[in-house]
């Protein structure tokens, strides 16, 4: 009986450290918010993070993180060669985690930076990964000075089932410093339009 009693124990014990860790690496990946709306992004240097961070304060939204299991070199050169030899292979690197209960979210922000002229390969992975027919998806980016280029039309062809709205794309140097005030403006603006404010 006594043996009972200590396996029974035992056994829960388990079950609360599995429900403990289970718990902490959801969290990791989502952040809770309205339920609705999902913010997926990849960002190697933080502007895209940044950026996702302030949408995700305007619309109420959860925040996921689209994370490759191998980490792109944090040397600029290793990864500017890394990711050159992906995008022109067409590499969908494998990801670290899936999102939760996709179905709950009707619109869904997906944000890369600009890389080579478009869409990251961890972006691409994800919205092959991802089933969004019937979403919304609105599309975000970063970039430095060659502009948007095709990121924002990258997102949307690479989502060819899904509605769109019009996506909004900024140098990563405007999420820095004194024009941080007029980005967040402009992020305001474009939530406005699309209706997307909480
Ligand atoms: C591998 C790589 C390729 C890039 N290619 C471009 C490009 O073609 N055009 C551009 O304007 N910026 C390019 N950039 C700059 C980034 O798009 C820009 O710094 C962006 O804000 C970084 O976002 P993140 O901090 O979220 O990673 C590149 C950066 C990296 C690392």
């Amino acid at each position: 009986m006594r043996w009972a009693k200590l396996a029974l124990a035992a056994v829960c014990g388990l079950v609360v450290i599995f429900n403990v860790f289970g718990a902490a690496a959801n969290d990791a990946a989502t952040t809770a918010g309205n339920g609705k709306i999902l913010i997926a992004y990849y960002s190697y240097s933080g502007n895209t993070a940044t950026l996702a961070r302030e949408i995700q304060k305007q619309t109420g939204g959860d925040l996921f993180v689209i994370t490759p299991v191998n980490s792109y070199p944090s040397n600029y050169q290793e990864c500017l060669t890394q990711a050159k030899l992906e995008i022109d292979g067409g590499v969908k690197p494998e990801l670290q985690a899936n999102v939760a209960d996709l179905a709950q979210y009707d619109t869904i922000f997906v944000g890369t930076p600009n890389w080579y002229g478009g869409v990251t390969p961890p972006v691409a992975a994800f919205l092959a990964a991802n089933d969004l027919t019937g979403k919304k998806v609105i599309p975000f980016c970063t970039h430095g000075t060659g502009g948007e280029q095709k990121c924002l039309t990258g997102i949307a062809a690479l989502t060819p089932n899904s509605d769109h709205a019009a996506g909004f794309a900024v140098a990563g140097n405007r999420l820095k410093g004194a024009s941080v005030a007029d980005t967040r403006a402009a992020v305001a603006e474009w939530l406005q339009k699309i209706g997307a404010t909480k």
